[in-house]
């Protein structure tokens, strides 16, 4: 399985996303081998993966692939390489900063288009001017393809029940666009346990004995196996 993190607006929550997707619990359950792929030229996730590497923690069956070439033949080809062999792929995709060509190959090689997006009037029309013109064409290209594209709501309040963020989106997008069933709420935890290169499950070792931010932590571990659970299940839905 292909799985792409999507949105031309930088800081939407792709990247942590992506490294909480490729260490939990039920992608491990699903997948002997999964690939956490980095697109970004800045390489946020290959300084936190180097530090992982100073530090020696266990990747157990994830490898990191940074891609930074934004030439279309050079970074194709490595994704390509990469997903003939792994089970799992998680793409990290970066925003606008390279004419979009990242957006349009991901959106057209991924089984599943993730694309996190706030309840925010801003960030709804960014989407709609931005992003879903170039999925319109590809469905318009691939007719096969217009399944695949799904909201994550995102930086979502602690207490607000998802099923309200669901039918809120579900209502709003247009066609070819569904609403994931699980939000991605927005916590402190999020901010913090990737110093040092850890991820959440070592980081709540760490905090263990303090009350506070093992429950942060704790909510957060769930907040991703609920998500990774949801996107395995429409995944599955959609490609059998
Ligand atoms: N659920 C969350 N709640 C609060 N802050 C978050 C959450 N997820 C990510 N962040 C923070 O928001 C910022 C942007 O996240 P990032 O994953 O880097 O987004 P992107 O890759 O889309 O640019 C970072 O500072 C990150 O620590
Ligand atoms: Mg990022």
């Amino acid at each position: 399985m292909i799985i792409g993190f999507v949105q031309t607006k930088g800081g939407t929550g792709k990247s942590t996303l992506a490294v909480n997707m490729a260490f939990s619990r039920t992608m491990h359950r699903e997948f002997d081998s999964i690939a956490l792929v980095e697109l970004d030229s800045q390489g946020t996730l290959k300084s936190w993966w180097d530090e992982r590497q100073e530090m020696s923690y266990n990747c157990r069956n994830v490898s990191f692939h940074h891609i930074s070439s934004s030439q279309k033949e050079v970074f194709q080809q490595g994704i390509k390489a990469i997903s003939a062999h792994n089970d799992l792929m998680i793409m990290d995709i970066p925003g606008e900063g390279t004419g979009k060509l990242h957006t349009r190959f991901a959106c057209a090689f991924c089984d599943l288009v993730i694309i996190p997006l706030r309840t925010s009037t801003n960030d709804e029309t960014a989407f709609m001017n931005n992003l879903y013109p170039i999925i319109k064409q590809i469905i318009q290209a691939v007719p096969e393809k217009r399944d695949n594209f799904f909201v994550l709501p995102v930086f979502v309040h602690p207490l607000v029940n998802p099923r309200k963020c669901y039918e809120y989106f579900d209502e709003m997008l247009p066609a070819y666009i569904s609403c994931l069933e699980a939000v991605y709420p927005s916590r402190a935890v999020y901010e913090n346990f990737n110093r040092q290169g850890l991820n959440l499950q070592e980081y709540s070792k760490l905090v263990e004995n303090n009350k506070k931010y093992r429950q942060q932590v704790e909510r957060a571990i769930e907040d991703i196996e609920n998500i990774s659970q949801t996107i395995i299940k429409t995944g599955r839905m959609i490609h059998g």
